[in-house]
């Protein structure tokens, strides 16, 4: 799957390659009403990565029902909408707008940005609240719910446990790891919001170790993300125990990353004599030989 807030509404990519090949579409983060996010600069470049405070800027659900859902609609790869609120309400309200939108085949709940003062992560960082926003999305709705979780937070396994028991149906892991960038020369915050949403390969072994904590914790379906830019790194993932991946930020650098993920993992599935790639979810859940 492509990242939510990497890849547009889909419709961005048609012309670069076959999108239809990917196993589905996360679009940007959604909301009730359309949002200009947060001041420039918004991106900065920091080593192995990026940090990004864009701030949830989107067309609003009005117009993702009007303009871009039906477009989905005649594609054969399924689009998940990432939905963001800033009350338990207006999740659930976007739940029912998007629920039975043709062109719309899950849902992913956003509790998880470090970017925008009301909501966002503070949902994700607490079982409690996470929970609450789980169950009412969950009634709102007869879509699959993907609740994608925070990794700045003291305990993620027990805000997976919550989720899950909150009704959803499958996690995602990871969203941004809160970070900044100071300029020295101004003697101020690079990004206009100060802090941002840091992304990329130097997040890799951080998402991982969540999604292999996570994953012997609930019994739902994992999908990993953060830092994910070859075959491999995917491959990591699902033997940590994740059943799908998302990449983000590679895209921007070579926007053909996702499909080449894809790729990689059927070459190293032909070359390891792997009929089902369920063999390898988990597959690197073992203790490493004592020397
Ligand atoms: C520019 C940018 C915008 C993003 N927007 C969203 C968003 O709207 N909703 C969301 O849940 N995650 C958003 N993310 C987080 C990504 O979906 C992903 O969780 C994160 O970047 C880690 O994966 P990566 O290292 O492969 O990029 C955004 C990330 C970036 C870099």
């Amino acid at each position: 799957m492509t990242a939510s807030g990497t890849f547009g509404y889909g419709t961005e990519y048609g012309h670069l390659f076959d999108i239809e090949r990917l196993g589905a579409i996360v679009s940007k983060g959604t909301t009730l009403t359309p949002r200009e996010g947060n001041p420039q600069p918004r991106i900065a470049e920091t080593a192995c990565g990026v940090l990004n405070a864009i701030g949830l800027e989107n067309i609003g659900v009005s117009a993702l029902i009007k303009e871009e859902a039906p477009v989905w609609a005649g594609w054969r790869v399924p689009v998940i909408v990432n939905i963001a609120g800033e009350t338990v309400t207006q999740y659930a309200e976007l739940a029912g707008r998007l629920d039975g939108v043709a062109g719309i085949s899950a849902l992913e709940v956003n509790i998880s940005c470090p970017n925008v003062t009301m909501g966002g992560d503070e949902f994700g960082a607490e079982p409690g609240p996470a929970a609450r926003v789980t169950g009412a999305v969950r009634e709102a709705t007869s879509l699959p719910v993907l609740v994608k979780l925070t990794p700045n937070t003291a305990d993620i396994v027990k805000v997976a446990r919550a989720v899950a028991a909150a009704g959803a149906n499958a996690l995602t892991l990871v969203n941004t790891l809160r970070g900044m960038v100071i300029d020295t020369r101004r003697r101020r915050p690079l990004l206009g919001n100060v802090t941002g949403g840091l992304s990329g390969p130097a997040i890799k072994p951080v998402a991982l170790a969540m999604v292999y904590e996570v994953a012997g914790a609930v019994k739902i379906p994992i999908v990993g993300c953060g830092g994910i830019a070859t075959a491999n790194d995917a491959l990591e993932f699902i033997m940590a125990g994740a059943s799908a991946v998302q990449v983000g930020t590679a895209g921007f650098a070579n926007p053909k990353a996702p499909l080449e993920v894809i790729e990689g993992i059927e070459a190293f599935m032909e070359k390891e004599g792997v009929g089902d790639i369920a063999e390898l979810i988990g597959a690197g859940r073992r203790l490493p030989p004592s020397p």
